[in-house]
């Protein structure tokens, strides 16, 4: 089995999932490139402890990202810092020659998206595809192939979402995410944005046009150090989309990015409404989705229990249960072959793919800011 030495920068909440979804490799049963992680970076050195005290691989601990471009012995970087840096960042480890492993929403806004794919086109040879983990949930890999297969007939319409209420306790400290000089002007929807985007995108749902509505709900935070600070960014937002189904009929397509959502602890959510079959899935029931069987003109609801299939074969029963981590570790598999020049049945978001998220986020900005329907280019 090959061997990929990966460089993390941040060492934050997504660097650990990574970590720790690269030390259970054995899990997986194909021959899979491996994942070493030999290198990483944080700004702030006590954040690298866990790190270095789990992983005997580690051969350069830095605080200073550059460093561990110049490595030879690095082949690839999972990047996961504020929004901020990604454009010099994701610049730098492209010119650097190595592949990457980005993080959402690939640029703060669409300038530096342009300036990161301007890059990207201008390296020969650059491997470059961005984190979205939950389309590699068994139970919507299913729904996705039973879509290829044509099961739901003429689509009439799409509604996806990704929400969150933790933000609804009042007490809860600002973060980074909650600024717009770390997150961007998008707020909710840059952080949450391409993961409601992915498997739409994927099976051809271009938006073409979009009216949205931005919320911005909780104006202040507790700053952590006893007093407060301001919250800039935006909470909730809605896309009202139109798009085209594959017999080229308009139909409806929302897509949801809240940070207040009652009910909402970490809901990831895909539903499709067609002529012949209608399905969806959410990531608070994660091991089953429900379709629709015809009775006359009536339908009936019903819910399947996937369990443990997933895209890329492992040692776990297929009656068990699949979680979050499980889904992490698929996509990085998928990472790993997409990289080795192999196919997948459903791949990373690609940098092509964030080029239309922000097309569509900036387009979103506008629509609300005039109150206006948007049409996309
Ligand atoms: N795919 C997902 O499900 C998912 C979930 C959460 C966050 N994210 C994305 O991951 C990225 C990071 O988010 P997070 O939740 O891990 O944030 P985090 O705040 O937990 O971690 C950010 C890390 O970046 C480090 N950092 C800051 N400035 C740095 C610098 N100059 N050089 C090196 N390191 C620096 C911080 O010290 C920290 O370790 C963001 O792009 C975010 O949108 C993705």
């Amino acid at each position: 089995m090959k061997t990929i030495r990966f460089g993390l920068i941040g060492c934050g909440l997504m660097a650990r999932e990574f970590a720790s979804a690269a030390a259970r490799w054995c899990h997986f049963t194909g021959d899979i490139p491996k994942p070493e992680v030999v290198g990483i970076c944080s700004v702030v050195p006590k954040e690298m402890d866990w790190f270095k005290k789990n992983f005997d691989s580690i051969k350069y601990a830095v605080e200073d990202y550059k460093e561990l471009l110049e490595k030879d012995d690095i082949d690839a970087i999972y990047c996961a810092v504020p929004h901020n840096l990604h454009e010099q960042f994701y610049i730098d480890i492209i010119k650097s020659g190595k592949a990457l492993l980005a993080e959402k929403p690939f640029g703060i806004d669409k300038k530096a998206n342009e300036a990161i794919l301007k890059v990207y086109r201008e390296t020969p040879g650059a491997f470059v595809r961005c984190s979205s983990e939950f389309p590699f949930y068994p139970a919507m890999q299913t729904m996705i192939n039973w879509y290829k297969e044509g099961k739901f007939g003429k689509i009439l319409e799409i509604h996806a979402g990704f929400n969150h209420c933790s933000d609804m306790d009042l007490n809860k400290p600002i973060n980074w995410k909650r600024m717009v000089k770390f997150n961007g002007e998008y707020g909710c929807l840059g952080d949450l944005g391409i993961h409601t985007q992915h498997v739409p995108f994927r099976l051809g749902f271009r938006p073409k046009t979009v009216r949205a509505h931005f919320s911005n709900i909780v104006k202040e935070r507790p700053d952590g150090k006893g007093g407060t600070a301001v919250c800039d960014t935006f909470d909730n937002c809605t896309l009202f989309c139109t798009t085209e189904n594959a017999d080229g009929d308009e139909i409806p397509m929302t897509l949801e990015t809240k940070r207040m959502c009652p009910g909402s602890t970490n809901r990831w959510f895909f539903e499709i409404y067609g002529m012949d079959c209608s399905a969806r899935f959410s990531s608070d029931d994660a091991n089953a989705f429900y379709y629709t069987s015809s009775w006359g003109k009536e339908q009936s609801w019903n819910r399947i229990i996937i369990g443990y299939k997933p895209m890329l074969p492992t040692i776990t029963g297929p009656i068990f249960e699949f979680g979050f981590t499980d889904a992490m570790q698929q996509q990085m598999g998928a990472f790993m072959l997409e990289y080795a020049g192999e196919s997948v049945p459903f791949g990373l978001f690609t940098p092509e793919e964030t080029e239309l998220s922000h097309t569509l986020s900036t387009a979103a900005l506008e629509s609300f800011y005039n109150r206006t329907v948007v049409t996309l280019d």
